[in-house]
């Protein structure tokens, strides 16, 4: 595992734009899976402006994202597909149709997901996978738990989580309870991994997920056993950290 320390915010998110556009420029028909959440905003801003500089060309990609909420509308803007369009997808030259975000929609949770596995395999798996890091230390919405998930599944929310979105929604009875989610398997099934994590409040969780044993109660710290898997963190995030 290769752990990068950016000085800031903005030099974490350079980094990883261009760790994702040098694979896009190698592989121009490569396959990215992608996150949400507030950690890759500013990776997908730079991704937005070399696209719109003419330095990487997004029109032969696959994209795979990690997860969506269950009972929301790709047009629902606290979808993750709505987010996906508004920071990346709507700003650079990509074809959408090739873009994939889990179906919320459908509320049939087994074809949802072995539908999403399978456009993953026929696509020929993921070359790289952009990750954020939860606070405690899950990866897409694969919490902590007592074993590894393997494919693409259905999760119910942790209350913890179902607070913290419900200041995003009308009322807290509109917040999502349930997420399909792309299992562990998935993610470690990608070539390579980049991880972005920044702030001090997760300085604890990347200490544990690095440099920590290898265990499902902290669901990144498997990342440790990918043979290609770097983590960009800010100084920030990788305060509590010990040298190698
Ligand atoms: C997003 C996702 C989540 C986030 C994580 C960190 O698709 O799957 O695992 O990456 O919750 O979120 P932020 O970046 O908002 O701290």
């Amino acid at each position: 595992m290769n752990i990068v320390i950016a000085e800031d915010y903005d030099q974490m998110s350079r980094i990883a734009a261009d760790t994702i556009a040098e694979c896009v420029r190698a592989l121009p028909d490569c396959v990215l899976g992608l996150a949400t959440g507030s950690t890759p905003i500013g990776t997908y801003a730079c991704l937005v402006d070399d696209c719109a500089a003419g330095k990487v060309d997004f029109s032969d990609i696959t994209t795979f994202n990690l997860d969506e909420y269950v009972g929301l509308t790709p047009d629902h803007d606290q979808s993750y597909r709505y987010f996906m369009n508004e920071h990346l997808f709507d700003h650079v030259n990509i074809d959408k149709a090739r873009t994939h975000v889990p179906d919320g929609s459908d509320p049939d949770a087994e074809a949802v997901c072995s539908a999403y596995d399978e456009a993953i395999f026929d696509a020929g798996g993921i070359d790289l996978q952009l990750l954020g890091l939860g606070h405690n230390g899950h990866i897409g919405f694969n919490e902590p738990a007592d074993a590894f998930p393997v494919g693409t599944h259905i999760v119910d929310l942790t209350e913890r989580t179902i607070q913290a979105n419900s200041r995003l929604f009308d009322d807290a009875s509109q917040v999502p309870r349930q997420a399909y989610t792309m299992g562990i398997g998935t993610i470690m099934g990608a070539r390579a991994v980049l991880v972005v994590v920044s702030g001090e409040d997760k300085a604890a969780t990347v200490k544990a997920a690095f440099q920590g044993p290898v265990r499902p109660e902290v669901p990144a710290s498997v990342l440790q056993l990918h043979p290609n898997c770097t983590v960009v963190c800010d100084k920030a995030a990788a305060s509590q950290l010990t040298q190698a």
